[in-house]
């Protein structure tokens, strides 16, 4: 079968994955309108192409946080890597690196942090963060993760409690025996999934935590979770670095707005403040143009990832990243971008539904 588009490798996984993992990684939130918007409000927006502005040369590279990326899309955050490929995170840290991109490995790796880094040495890594009851174990986490090189601390903000999910509750979903949360082995007892799992989660975060991260760290901060203006301005008085808008894949809290509907007022409130981000439902290279045009510094993808692992490990994550690089490029040059600086809000039609 010739891998043309995501929704190839989508198909794929659904296909070959066993159904248990297939569905953890498919679930939203209750009957899943957040995560199903997240896709159709792309399909709302309609691109104002320009014509005739010499696109032989394109350069799709831009920076996060100030180092070069190979261009604007990064991988999000997303536990239980080896429920897709037997190696796990080290296989998309090895893909990230091959590409020049930003992985932001998360919490709930099935690899060690110490793994991640080894397997690819010297790339652009940023580490996700939960904050833990136990806030020992945060702490130590966050530690380990600057000693080891990574260059950002991702703090998850939309997860005090989980989302409902129905089907991982329909097929009581938990890790296959020989998979562990490797990075909190020893920490706690529970170091498979469980139903309780969530619950070793602090519900008590609010924004004077991220003044406790600061002095933990000198990395800088990047919030993840973000949908209003008043989130946003919060977070950058805060003196966060980032702020990711997202939603979670619409895992969390269902009926919530698409995050590329929610990018703009978050854009308009931060004012170039700090860089602005956005994951959720981007599947085509024109994606990642409509949510630069609306004021992302760089998107990540959640799921599309494990389809690439679930595929053929890190050459399949590979080839995913390749395509929409591919897809990129063509879209900047079709809509008259030779570089991601000429793309603005003046290549897009947008209107708020
Ligand atoms: C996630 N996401 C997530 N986020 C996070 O901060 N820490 C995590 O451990 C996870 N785990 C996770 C697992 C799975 C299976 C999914 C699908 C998602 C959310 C993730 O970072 C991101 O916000 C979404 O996946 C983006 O949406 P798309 O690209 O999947 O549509």
């Amino acid at each position: 079968m010739a891998m043309v588009c995501l929704a190839d490798f989508e198909a794929y996984a659904k296909k070959y994955l066993p159904k248990i993992a297939w569905d953890f990684f498919a679930a939203g939130a209750d009957d899943c309108s957040t995560r199903d918007e997240n896709i159709l409000a792309y399909k709302r927006i309609r691109f104002r192409p320009r014509m005739l502005r010499d696109v032989s040369m394109l350069d799709i590279r831009t920076k996060l946080l100030g180092t070069e990326i190979s261009f604007p899309v990064g991988i999000a955050p997303t536990g239980f890597h080896q429920l897709a490929w037997p190696d796990g995170e080290k296989s998309t840290a090895r893909a990230a690196k091959a590409m020049n991109i930003c992985y932001i490995a998360s919490t709930y790796s099935t690899c060690t942090l110490e793994e991640i880094s080894a397997a690819a040495p010297g790339s652009l890594r940023w580490f996700q963060l939960y904050i833990h009851r136990n806030r020992a174990v945060s702490q130590q986490l966050v530690q380990r993760a600057e000693a080891l090189g990574f260059q950002g601390l991702v703090l998850t903000a939309d997860l005090p409690y989980a989302g409902k999910r129905r089907d991982d509750i329909r097929n009581g979903f938990r890790l296959p025996p020989h998979m562990k949360l490797k990075n909190l082995e020893g920490a706690f007892e529970v170091c498979k999934m469980s139903p309780s799992f969530h619950s070793l989660l602090d519900p008590s975060v609010t924004w004077n935590d991220i003044y406790w991260l600061r002095s933990l760290t000198h990395l800088p901060i990047i919030i993840k979770g973000i949908l209003t203006k008043e989130d946003a301005e919060l977070a950058v008085r805060h003196g966060v670095q980032g702020i990711i808008v997202s939603n979670h894949g619409g895992r969390q809290l269902d009926g919530g707005p698409a995050t590329i509907d929610a990018l703009v007022e978050v854009v308009e409130a931060v004012q170039g403040r700090v860089e602005v981000y956005l994951d959720g439902g981007i599947r085509k290279g024109s994606d990642v143009l409509k949510a630069l045009a609306l004021g992302a510094k760089c998107v990540f993808i959640g799921r599309p990832a494990l389809w690439g692992l679930a595929y053929k490990g890190e050459e399949g994550l590979q080839d995913i990243l390749r395509i929409l690089q591919d897809e990129f490029r063509l879209s900047m040059a079709l809509a008259g971008c030779a570089s991601v600086s000429e793309i603005g809000r003046h290549l897009v039609q947008f209107s708020k539904l």
